[in-house]
């Protein structure tokens, strides 16, 4: 009988030892939570395909945050649902739109979280896509440039932190930073969507948002899933524009292009972790199917571990509420 030379068990003997060797861990000040505003007062709607997410007032809104503070979430992403879409998405450039009024009263608040807006054009055209389309039915890709900018710029005047084109159109973070600059803007960081997929993890994210595209697709800016160099080049190309942070977007099924995109580039790397992704785990714990809270923290877990610093989820407040040992949810 020969018993093994080397028994790695030694070390999975106790919760203490495991922890004491654990080689990653999730911190809730790493997380980023998605939001959605919408206009009015005390409006809290729900999104059917994301259980537990809604579309909330910019009061609301604070509210919420307030609590993610409290739990340690370290940044909340803002998408606006507008009251009213046109072809070329004016809303997206106003003051008063449902993005910068809940901005200016999270910053009112002082709270200490770095707000992040997302900077594109399919929640307000009536065509759910995310730049200018011509009268061929394309999406064009230059003339997007200058109204993402502008976009951009109202966001930077109500205060966001940074902010995050999520829009795939070519040379948008040049155009985005040329701009904040020329208007006082320096300090204002963008968070580039650089290696964005086509999805179709993507779908119930498009309830939420009510973005979905009214004809055809977005696979004529968004990337090819096949494609992992190419969204290498896609992140070199956004850092030589000038991003400060980078996304690879989805994040489950892309775990190979976080890993590559962590080897390659020093710059902050972001996954999102994305609706698809979400509702799959909810429909199935709904079932009784699988161990939700299990599985959220290995999913979680897994991209943190593929090499992402920062990790955009739904799930973040009650991520980070767990791990701060708060019952079990
Ligand atoms: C586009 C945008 C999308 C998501 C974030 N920004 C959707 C899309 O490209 O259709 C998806 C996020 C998610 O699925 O959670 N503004």
């Amino acid at each position: 009988m020969s018993f093994p030379t080397h028994r790695p068990r030694r070390l999975r003997r106790s919760a203490l030892m495991r922890n004491l060797v654990a080689e990653s861990r999730l911190t809730a000040e790493r997380l980023i939570w998605p939001l959605f505003v919408r206009s009015g007062r005390d409006v809290v709607k729900p999104v059917p395909s994301m259980p537990g997410v809604n579309q909330l007032s910019p009061d609301r809104l604070v509210a919420e945050a307030s609590r993610a503070v409290e739990a340690g979430v370290g940044a909340i992403l803002l998408f606006g649902i507008p009251d009213r879409k046109d072809a070329r998405g004016s809303g997206a450039l106003s003051d008063d739109g449902p993005v910068p009024v809940a901005v200016r009263a999270l910053k009112e608040r002082k709270l200490p979280l770095v707000v992040i807006t997302d900077v594109c054009l399919c929640e307000y055209t009536d065509h759910g896509h995310c730049g200018m389309v011509t009268t061929a039915g394309e999406v064009d890709n230059d003339s997007s440039l200058e109204i993402l900018a502008a976009q951009a710029l109202a966001h930077a005047r109500a205060g966001a932190d940074w902010v995050a084109p999520s829009d795939m159109m070519d040379g948008r973070v040049g155009a985005i930073r040329k701009a904040l600059d020329a208007n006082g803007f320096k300090d204002v960081a963008i968070l580039s969507y650089a290696a964005k997929f086509a999805s179709a993890f993507y779908a119930p994210f498009r309830d939420a948002a009510e973005s979905k595209p009214q004809f055809g697709d977005r696979r004529s800016y968004q990337m090819d899933s096949r494609n992992a160099r190419e969204a290498l080049r896609e992140i070199r190309l956004d850092l030589e524009e000038g991003a400060d942070l980078v996304m690879v977007k989805p994040a489950l099924a892309y775990l190979d292009v976080v890993r590559a995109a962590r080897e390659a580039f020093d710059a902050p790397l972001v996954a999102y972790n994305v609706s698809g992704e979400m509702s799959i785990v909810e429909a199935a714990a709904e079932r009784g199917w699988v161990d939700r809270r299990g599985m959220i923290l290995e999913i979680l877990g897994s991209i943190h571990r593929a090499g992402a610093d920062l990790i955009c989820t739904y799930w973040a407040r009650e991520v980070a509420e767990w791990l701060r040992g708060a019952p079990r949810g």
